[in-house]
């Protein structure tokens, strides 16, 4: 493609994209393709020949795009916010275009001290503490894993790394029962073992129970484990719980373990003081990792990483090939010391584009925004009769369930799952679901960048249509 023809297309992609997000409500929320539909309707093999790229915009209209799940409508209410946004999308156009490797500082000097300062201006506007130092990792699943992998270097000596896990001992990690599943994952590609994780039941309101937390680690030191690592979650996955950091921050301070937090979604809520009462006892805490990517309207991937003390995270993962040694060595953060891959992506770029062109206080006025909404529709909820909220609203996801007076358990769980398919079949709206205690619950998240009143109360109005619409087909609400 010569420079002439780039900039043709870069025009007409640069076109294609706004005109996503203008008309971005009439694609149908959640793809209807049936599975294997668009791998068979690409070629088997590969052009061996050149094709021309009006060809390939002409496919990605045609296979691609009705394949594709819109996680930026305003109408995507499922899983978890991955929110994005237009000066995102254009400074990750030139990333992708300088392709620079951001392993250490010398391959891009620019895109490690950006990296520094957006880390710097991201600890500031969260309110965490100065002596954290921050890294941007490709997903928290990874500073997750970081986090434990540290954890059993500092509780090992470092010597696990060098000699292998036999010098470790029976590690155990601990998490609440409602934790992300990458905790499990990172104790198992740690070398620690899913078995050594130890899922800590959670109290009403699914935070985790620290009594609980304290009897499991007391039964585990007398029976010859060694504590390594405790994940405290702010804003679960399933409920956005919230785990109490001090109480748990004082069982690692007295009993010499690592304490992670991994606040992906609700780490966004920090930039808002009235939000800062999750913090409270950050000073117990080791290690953080947030997602501009999941709520700071920045494009995946882009996930903050901190740390209370860099050089063991750097101690855990640094090694020095011949080819990378360099004479500033020592004097400047060469960031593929602090995480797993070497080839680091130039992030900070979208982070720092996103956070001029808002502002902080636009940014927070956004967050704000969604929390009111969440709170919002809990209310409307609430209200409704055979309606019933399952879980505290504190963040930006509404958990709840349809449940007529007199069905059993099991036949409204059938129900509120047929009633999540049926909604996400008309691709007007998209929500998902989880459950609590037995129960099939249906989630709303509304975070996304678009998201407004208008969209909240059009899908609740959808779902309480529907369920109305079944109750006056069959009588009763017919649950098969
Ligand atoms: C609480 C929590 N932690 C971790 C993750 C994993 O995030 P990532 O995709 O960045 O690894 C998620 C994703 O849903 C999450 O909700």
């Amino acid at each position: 493609m010569n420079s002439d023809e780039f900039r043709k297309y870069g025009h007409e992609i640069v076109e294609w994209i706004a005109r996503y997000y203008e008309n971005i409500e009439q694609y149908p929320v959640k793809s209807k393709s049936a599975p294997g539909s668009v791998k068979a309707a690409l070629p088997a093999i590969p052009p061996t020949g050149s094709e021309s790229f009006d060809l390939f915009l002409k496919d990605f209209d045609d296979i691609i795009m009705p394949g594709i799940t819109h996680w930026q409508s305003p109408n995507f209410f499922a899983y978890f916010p991955a929110n994005s946004s237009p000066p995102s999308v254009l400074a990750e156009m030139l990333t992708a275009a300088l392709g620079t490797q951001c392993m250490i500082w010398e391959t891009s000097p620019a895109a490690a001290e950006l990296e520094e300062r957006m880390m710097e201006w991201l600890r500031e506007m969260t309110g965490l503490p100065s002596c954290f130092e921050g890294v941007i990792q490709d997903s928290a699943s990874s500073a997750t894993l970081a986090a434990i992998i540290t954890a059993r270097e500092k509780v090992t000596r470092y010597a696990s790394n060098r000699e292998g896990l036999s010098v470790a001992g029976r590690l155990r990690v601990y998490c609440s029962a409602q934790a992300h599943s990458s905790v499990e994952k990172g104790a198992g590609v740690a070398g620690i073992g899913r078995e050594n994780l130890v899922r800590v039941p959670v109290k009403g309101d699914y935070s985790i129970d620290t009594d609980a937390l304290r009897k499991a680690v007391e039964q585990d030191l007398s029976a010859g484990f060694v504590p390594c690592c405790v994940v405290a979650t702010l804003g679960t996955t399933g409920t956005t719980a919230i785990d109490p950091l001090r109480p748990v921050g004082e069982i690692c301070r007295e009993k010499n373990i690592w304490l992670h937090v991994d606040a992906a979604i609700a780490g966004t809520a920090l930039l808002l003081p009235e939000m800062r009462w999750m913090a409270d006892g950050m000073e117990y805490v080791d290690s953080l990792v947030f997602n501009p990517h999941k709520w700071m309207f920045t494009n995946f991937d882009c996930s903050a990483y901190f740390v209370r003390d860099a050089a063991s995270l750097i101690r855990t993962f640094e090694i020095l090939p011949e080819y990378l040694k360099t004479r500033t060595r020592g004097t400047v953060n060469d960031y593929r010391d602090w995480g797993i891959p070497l080839g680091r992506r130039f992030r900070a770029l979208k982070l720092w584009a996103v956070i001029r062109t808002y502002g902080v206080e636009r940014l927070q006025e956004m967050i704000r925004e969604h929390i009111r909404l969440a709170k919002m529709l809990a209310g409307l909820i609430e209200a409704e009769k055979d309606f019933k909220v399952m879980a505290p609203v504190v963040l930006n996801t509404v958990c709840f369930r349809f449940e007529p007076e007199g069905m059993s358990l099991e036949q409204a769980n059938r129900l509120n799952e047929k009633i999540n398919h049926k909604l996400n079949d008309t691709g007007r709206i998209y929500l998902t679901h989880t459950t609590v205690d037995g129960r099939y619950v249906l989630r709303m998240v509304t975070a996304q960048t678009t998201v407004s009143e208008r969209h909240v109360l059009n899908a609740w109005e959808m779902i309480k249509d529907y369920v109305s619409a079944l109750s006056a087909e069959h009588g009763a609400v017919d649950v098969d």
